[in-house]
């Protein structure tokens, strides 16, 4: 048994930020973060956009920030946290610049600032195309000079430890030794990211496959607003592969066009604001022209923007798109929309507390109120460095009465049993993948989503019974919860009556 003050599950934004400043705060306590793969590896380091962060105040204010993130919402936002999160941000940005992150300026030496959809000004703080990477490089860097932190990477949390609705730590599987352990920690954060490995077709990295909204849920914390998921509208098409990279929104900010393959310029057709209307508007209007054109991508157009302007802008997409064979000065780029943000999870409240106590949630795995229906471009880091801080404050009171485990909480035995066939566990993943992008994509039905729960049911029923007898692995753990997700996605989508933001289901008469 591994006994420690704070134990964090994830090494992407969320959890870095929080074990630095907890880290700083109790130089004598001891904070651990568990990671399940690589220590840099998260959705956080393949972020480009940047961060939506109010800083030229001639321009711009607070409350222009705040009307979009709410319009773009749908009217489910809680007005009280967008407030708060979008005030926070530029203490926030200073922070992250004093631990070493780097962002681009302007010829005049101000910070250089990117436009995305649903933004009426420019605001989004941004390291080239390549943001996310450039601030887990800084945080990782602070984290490592830390003492009292220790970094487990490849160590997977299978479950919460806990106890009359309070958790006290949680199960760890040591991927190179194949041990699990329990960790007993006083607090225990959450911030193991999203989803997107549900769909397949995503932006995201591996990693993403829900984990600690699945383990938050088997211990019955409340879970939210699984319903709206983000497509992103332009990830690259490749029909070879499932995976998607990602042309950024901040492309289109810089003046590229959405075209059909005929040519036309169709987003003007649906939104005044063309191009940069918020991300569910876009991706819904792609899904409509693919549907009533047959054809299997959209194109952005870029040939009529700046080229050396836009390699010093984008070198990373110019040059995967090279390298792809598309060359951005003559060729359109074929684009379709992916799976990219969950805007739902682990209820929190203000301080990043879930329903359980001594369990908090923070970044993509949590439901703070930001988003509402549908999140507004590069709101996702800022809100993760917004929480983190806030759990952090709530925290660093040490008069705070936290409480004890009534019974000793006792170490993990292993029992021998056989490994599961890793070719049943692929080809379930695969499955799984293909039911919902058929059954709760962009657009949905109650018809489809009923199948589709029907399905889960026998397969969540047929993980419980192999994992009785089989030995516990990271591939059939991610599956089980994969299953769980799409369980909560299916039901709440089922359960949502009203079409609002990132969410549209028609009703069975128009199917
Ligand atoms: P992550 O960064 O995903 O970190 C999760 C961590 O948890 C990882 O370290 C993972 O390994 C670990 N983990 C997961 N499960 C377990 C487990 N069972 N055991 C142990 N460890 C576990 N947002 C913006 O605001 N601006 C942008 O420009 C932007 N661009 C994006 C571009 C792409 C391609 C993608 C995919 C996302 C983008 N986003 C952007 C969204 C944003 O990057 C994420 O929402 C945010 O970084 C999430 O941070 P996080 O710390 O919550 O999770
Ligand atoms: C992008 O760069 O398009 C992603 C921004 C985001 O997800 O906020």
């Amino acid at each position: 048994m591994v006994v420690t003050n704070y134990l964090i599950i994830g090494s992407g934004v969320a959890g870095l930020t929080f074990a630095i400043k907890i880290a700083d705060r109790f130089p004598d306590k001891k904070v651990t973060i568990v990671t399940k793969a690589n220590a840099d590896e998260s959705n956080t380091k393949y972020a480009q956009g940047g961060i939506a962060i109010v800083t030229d105040k001639d321009e711009d204010s607070y409350q222009k920030h705040i009307e979009d993130t709410l319009i773009c919402g749908d009217g489910l936002c809680d007005e009280a946290v967008v407030k708060m999160v979008i005030t926070e941000g530029p203490k926030r940005l200073k922070e992250l610049i004093e631990w070493g992150a780097k962002f681009d300026k302007n010829a005049e030496g101000n910070l250089d600032l990117g436009k995305e959809g649903g933004h009426s000004e420019n605001r989004v703080v941004h390291h080239k195309d390549q943001t996310g990477s450039e601030i887990e490089r800084a945080i990782l860097m602070q984290v490592y000079q830390k003492e009292n932190i220790t970094v487990l990477d490849h160590h997977f949390a299978i479950d919460l430890i806990t106890e009359n609705n309070c958790c006290f730590g949680a199960l760890v599987l040591d991927e190179k030794t194949k041990k699990t352990t329990t960790y007993q920690s006083e607090i225990t954060l959450l911030a193991t990211g999203g989803i997107g490995h549900l769909y397949g077709h995503t932006t995201n990295p591996i990693i993403a496959t829900g984990d600690g909204i699945a383990m938050a849920n088997r211990a019955k914390a409340a879970i939210k607003e699984m319903e709206f998921i983000q497509f992103h509208p332009t990830a690259l098409y490749d029909a070879s592969t499932g995976s998607k990279f990602l042309i950024s929104e901040a492309v289109r900010g810089f003046g590229a066009y959405l075209r059909t393959k005929k040519g036309h310029r169709f987003m003007l057709d649906y939104d005044e604001r063309g191009e940069l209307a918020s991300r569910d508007i876009v991706s819904q209007c792609i899904d409509l022209e693919l549907k009533k054109s047959g054809d299997d991508c959209v194109y952005l157009d870029c040939t009529h923007l700046d080229l050396q302007a836009f390699i010093k802008h984008f070198p990373m997409i110019y040059k995967y798109c090279k390298k792809t064979g598309i060359d951005i000065a003559k060729d359109w780029i074929p684009v379709v929309p992916a799976q990219h943000y969950l805007c739902g999870g682990i209820v929190v409240d203000k301080n990043g507390k879930t329903s359980i106590e001594n369990l908090f949630a923070c970044g993509e795995c949590s439901r703070t109120g930001l988003h509402g229906a549908n999140r507004l471009a590069s709101n996702s880091l800022l809100e993760a460095l917004v929480y983190s801080n806030t759990i952090y404050e709530y925290l660093a009171d040490d008069t705070l009465k936290i409480s004890k485990p009534k019974n000793n909480i006792t170490d993990w035995k292993s029992v021998e049993k056989p490994e599961i066939n890793s070719e049943y566990l692929t080809e379930m993943k695969s499955k799984l993948q293909l039911l919902m992008r058929q059954n709760a994509g962009i657009v949905r039905n109650d018809s489809d989503l009923l199948k589709a729960k029907k399905q889960l049911l026998l397969w969540q029923t047929e993980m419980e019974e192999l994992e009785k007898t089989h030995s516990i692995s990271v591939a059939f753990y991610e599956l089980l919860n994969m299953i769980a997700i799409a369980l909560l996605i299916v039901q709440q989508s089922l359960d949502r009556q009203e079409n609002r933001g990132g969410f549209v289901k028609l009703q069975s008469d128009k199917v």
